[in-house]
């Protein structure tokens, strides 16, 4: 068995330990990082005349080697390989020869594995962003498209104002668009370089680690070694926004949950997302968003578990880290497989603009009388008493808001008059929401132009 650090041990460890500490069963998932990470070091080490350049070139060429074996699966898997590091070096040494024994030269694991997660994470982030625009995408798309549908706003899931389905479709966007802001901030915290930091103290070889920044695609290096072995904010800080997009989603989620009822019956989940019952044959259930807005919690856990674990972990490199790893793949796996389901059922969901419409109850346009007063000169705070007032009415005769007469109104207060009626129409109201930011057409418009510049130049 070919370990990393057996020198100094004679007692065996316990086949259980062995199993315990072993993290090749998911960091095998790194092996390309991992591999290109180690051709760049080879080259590092020669260029500080550690090595020749042919040892350089035999080390390139092997981890070439190496890493074809993983993307054909063809890699075996040996006794005593605790981790992807590991695993490598080993594979490398039988591919070619005692040179292999060169490569960690300087380097240790701390190092290494801090180098291979920021790369791998900084692949993955890039694939979810992607995915993340795609959805937005989709977004603006069906708002363009549907940008005279109305439909009641909701407070408190209680009837509010009329607004524009294309309007709440927008705000899901612009919440997504934040999170694909945040994410191509991160990114410049993520790509930054802890390789040739050594264990902890740092590389005694005079390495070039600007060079290995380069040939790694990294905009910087880490400046600390304590730091670069250390610190796993990156780990932390990508399980927050996951965390956060995944709200983002859930609420999203919810908000079609309850339209997608029979109760509500706003829209129609397409088939290709939706699972039936096993014992109820009518069921129609929204799988797909109940999966979503649980899979949110999910993420949650992942966040919520890595930071107990980062949080009593003393300064530089402890076995503890080797946490970091399940949270931050299994999150990237759940966001990357949630964001494209969302896509998915957004893109091929049916609306019921009747409905939609049919639930815009005059009531609805209280606010709108109390604002016509106000036109009229007449202090907010007394329109809306004004307001309420009629309201009351409607409901003390059982009747809708529209059938009260001018005279009615105007046993309210002087300053109604016929131009009143106008009132009750929906299109109207969310017309008269001009202020940037308001529900008028022109308004989602921007949005719209808005949003799809800054895909395009995204
Ligand atoms: N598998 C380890 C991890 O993921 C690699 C680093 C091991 N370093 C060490 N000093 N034991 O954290």
């Amino acid at each position: 068995m070919s370990r990393l650090w057996g020198g100094r041990f004679t007692g065996k460890t316990d086949p259980l330990m062995e199993e315990f500490n072993a993290s090749i069963s998911y960091d095998c998932k790194m092996y390309d990082a991992d591999c290109i990470g180690s051709m760049a070091y080879a080259k590092a080490l020669a260029k500080a005349g550690i090595i020749t350049q042919e040892e350089a070139d035999t080390l390139v060429d092997g981890l070439g080697k190496v890493q074809q074996e993983w993307a054909n699966k063809t890699f075996k898997l040996a006794p005593g390989d605790e981790d992807i590091h590991t695993a490598n070096e080993r594979r490398l040494g039988e591919l070619v020869g005692s040179v292999a024994g060169k490569l960690h030269t300087g380097r240790s694991r701390n190092d290494q594995v801090a180098t291979d997660m920021r790369m791998w994470t900084r692949e993955e982030v890039s694939k979810i962003s992607a995915i993340l625009k795609e959805l937005i995408a989709v977004c603006v798309k069906r708002a363009e498209n549907e940008v005279d549908v109305l439909m009641p706003g909701y407070t408190h899931l209680q009837r509010a104002q009329p607004i524009r389905w294309s309007h709440l479709l927008l705000s899901y966007a612009l919440s997504w668009q934040n999170d694909a802001i945040r994410l191509e901030q991160y990114l410049e915290r993520l790509n930054v370089l802890p390789l040739g930091c050594g264990a902890l103290a740092g590389n005694p070889f005079t390495l070039d680690r600007e060079y290995l920044a380069q040939q790694l695609g990294f905009s910087d290096i880490i400046p600390n070694s304590l730091s670069a072995v250390s610190d796993r904010d990156f780990v932390a800080e990508f399980l927050f926004w996951t965390s956060l997009t995944m709200s983002h989603v859930s609420r999203f989620a919810e908000d079609l949950i309850i339209y997608s009822t029979a109760e509500f019956g706003f829209v129609k989940l397409a088939d290709a997302y939706s699972t039936g019952s096993s014992l109820m044959p009518q069921k129609k259930n929204p799988d797909s968003l109940e999966l979503l807005r649980g899979k949110s919690g999910r993420v949650f856990g992942d966040m919520a578990g890595f930071m107990m674990t980062y949080k009593g972990v003393p300064s530089t490199y402890n076995k503890d880290l080797q946490e970091d790893k399940e949270p931050l793949f299994d999150a990237v796996t759940t966001i990357s497989g949630c964001l494209q389901i969302t896509t998915g059922v957004l893109s091929t969901l049916s609306i019921n603009a009747e409905k939609m419409r049919a639930a815009l109850t005059p009531d609805m346009l209280a606010t709108d009388l109390a604002e016509y007063l106000v036109r009229k000169g007449v202090p907010f705070r007394e329109t809306h008493h004004i307001a309420g007032a009629a309201v009351k009415l409607a409901e003390d005769r059982q009747c809708s808001m529209a059938d009260l007469s001018v005279e009615d109104l105007k046993t309210l207060h002087a300053a109604f008059e016929p131009d009143v009626t106008s009132i009750w129409n929906p299109e109207r109201s969310v017309e008269n929401r001009t202020t940037p930011g308001g529900t008028s057409r022109q308004n989602v418009m921007t949005q719209v132009e808005k949003l799809k510049t800054w895909l395009a130049d995204s």
